[in-house]
């Protein structure tokens, strides 16, 4: 070997860079992250699980859960839309402005614009461009509505009303992101199922909600106990939702289950605060912000593309 020393350094210079962009730049930028104080909640976010919780995520760890489920929810870069809704009293200046940001309005005759109020001037622009037109249509003294599209695929599955960020994790050790997407994403599945029943029902059988699911059963975080004639089942039995024992049996859920579906239910990445800043959706997936740059956020910054 000729170039020996070369050879080292070249390597030992390329796992440095690696080690530097990888490990060192995250660090600097989000291995500091501490708890956010919510003033209008009052709570620091993210708020510590509950005990039982806590040892559900070991047991959601232990079953694999997160082979087939993901804990993350992505989102498109924040877009708005703005919509006129009264050309105030000096039109002219108004139109004018119309006119300039949509070229394609230019021509169309300006006496006709008040009757067709409230008309949606912009849709699906950065958050910026919204509101330097928000700004100038009111300046106008034009009465415009400011309407954040937080878009997105998970985010029209329901999956979440905003994108995960890293505060979400601060309470997780491990944190269990996934990969795979056999199942839907449980980022916010706590928001969104609040059935402990409907829980229970699907860890024990999948199928039953869903025939044909191929979610795996959990059996074995049930007990099966014999009903001794007269005898009444116990209040957490399994039953509902189209599911009934057989007869002169219940079945209960372990602590494991139990500890797995406080788990569950503790899954929530919908408090907002200034990096996830999206205002509550009024309807789905979008909420008004009326002729308020002062209640509007600071611009954010589009996300990291997620792995
Ligand atoms: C082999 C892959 C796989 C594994 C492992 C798995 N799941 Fe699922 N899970 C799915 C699929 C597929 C669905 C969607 C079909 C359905 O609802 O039954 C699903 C659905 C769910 C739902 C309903 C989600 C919703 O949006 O309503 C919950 C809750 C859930 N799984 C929890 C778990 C838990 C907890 C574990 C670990 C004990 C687990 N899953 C393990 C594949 C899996």
């Amino acid at each position: 070997m000729k170039h020996g020393p070369l050879m080292f350094l070249g390597v030992l210079a390329a796992v440095l860079a690696s080690w530097l962009v990888a490990v060192l730049a995250p660090h600097f930028q989000i291995g500091h992250e501490e708890p956010i104080l919510i003033e209008e909640l009052g709570i620091n976010y993210p708020v510590d699980r509950p005990g039982e919780a806590k040892q559900g995520a070991e047991v959601y760890r232990a079953q694999g859960c997160q082979y087939c489920h993901t804990r993350q929810v992505r989102q498109e870069p924040l877009f708005a839309d703005l919509t006129v809704t009264d050309l105030g009293t000096n039109a002219v200046e108004t139109r004018r402005v119309v006119a300039s940001l949509r070229r394609d309005l230019a021509g169309v005759d300006g006496r006709r614009l008040p009757e067709e109020l409230p008309r949606p001037l912009l849709k699906h622009v950065s958050y910026a461009a919204a509101e330097a037109a928000l700004r100038r249509l009111t300046n106008a003294g034009a009465q415009v509505e400011l309407t954040l599209a937080n878009l997105g695929p998970d985010i029209a599955r329901g999956w979440g009303a905003r994108r995960t960020v890293a505060r979400d994790y601060l309470r997780d050790h491990p944190v269990m992101l996934g990969q795979v997407r056999f199942g839907p994403d449980l980022a916010n599945l706590g928001a969104r199922q609040t059935n402990e029943m409907r829980l229970y029902l699907k860890l024990y059988n999948a199928r039953l909600e869903l025939p044909g699911s191929t979610m795996p059963r959990y059996p074995y975080l049930f007990e099966e106990r014999r009903l001794r004639p007269g005898q009444e089942p116990s209040p957490d039995a399994l039953r509902g939702f189209g599911f009934e024992p057989p007869p002169g049996i219940e079945i209960v859920p372990r602590p494991e289950a139990r500890q797995l579906v406080a788990y569950l239910l503790s899954l929530k990445a919908d408090t907002l605060f200034y990096e996830t800043y999206v205002p509550r959706p009024a309807s789905a997936g979008a909420a008004a912000v009326t002729n308020g740059p002062a209640a509007a956020p600071p611009a954010p910054t589009p996300p990291p593309a997620q792995p």
